[in-house]
């Protein structure tokens, strides 16, 4: 733990956002989605980013990921300046990073392996990634169904594969929207004592949005957004 209660790991990346505008035109109308966040997060710590609907959180998390561009400010990811990279760099980065979705994102026509081994795709994975891969599987409880389609998992066997995605271009920091957000609470328990085991065995620094307070009891931090501004 550092000075503020928040854990350090230097496995994760450091995480510093400035002053980060993102707005969204539809028709005439201008919708700002993230207005102006300023958020600190060090190295391996677990941040939760808590808010009513619409308030921005999975557009900053979007926008931390660079699956969205920011209009105005800088996010900073150990010493990529995020917000400046294009091309192969950004892609590159994107590589970098894990990404848990609320509603899974598996492929429907890709067996739970193949799924997982999807981010490694067009650099065809090699020996060492497919068992990375299935050591991955297997790590998340679903040893014995690497060839099962997403169709036939159950939601928290479909977000355990895309756990197991997320982290097999081993990431030094994972962005979790709402991960729990479509499983029953137990099945939603069982997710978030894994993705903590993994948080801890891989050092990754863990941002995460959720609207459920256990879960971000279990932070070091909660960050609260509203409006798009942290309260
Ligand atoms: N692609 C888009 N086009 C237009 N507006 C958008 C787009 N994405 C997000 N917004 C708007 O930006 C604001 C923030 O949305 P965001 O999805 O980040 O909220 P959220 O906090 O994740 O909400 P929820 O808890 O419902 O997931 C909302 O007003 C939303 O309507
Ligand atoms: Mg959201």
């Amino acid at each position: 733990m550092n000075a503020g209660g928040q854990r350090t790991d230097t496995r994760g990346t450091p995480v510093r956002v400035t002053d980060l505008v993102k707005r969204f035109r539809s028709g005439d109308e201008t919708i700002v989605g993230v207005d102006r966040i300023t958020l600190d997060v060090p190295a391996g710590a677990t941040v939760a980013v808590t808010g009513p609907s619409g308030s921005g959180k999975s557009t900053l998390l979007h926008l931390i990921g660079a699956i969205e561009r920011a209009d105005e400010g800088r996010i900073e990811v150990d010493d990529v300046e995020v917000t400046r990279l294009s091309g192969r760099r950004l892609a590159k980065y994107r590589n970098g990073i894990g990404f848990v979705f609320q509603r899974f994102h598996l492929l429907p026509a890709l067996s739970a392996l193949d799924n997982v081994l999807a981010p490694l795709v067009p650099t065809r994975p090699g020996f060492d990634e497919v068992e990375r891969a299935r050591n991955l599987l297997a790590e998340v409880g679903l040893a014995g169904r690497e060839r099962a389609m997403p169709g036939q998992l159950s939601g928290g066997q479909q977000q355990r594969v895309a756990i197991a995605r997320a982290l097999v271009g081993r990431p030094r920091l994972l962005l979790a929207d709402e991960p729990t957000g479509n499983l029953d609470s137990a099945t939603g328990a069982g997710i978030i004592d894994l993705l903590w085991r993994l948080r801890d065995e891989h050092g990754m620094t863990l941002l995460m949005a959720t609207h459920e307070a256990s879960l971000a009891d279990r932070c070091d931090r909660t960050v609260g957004v509203h409006d798009g501004r942290i309260v």
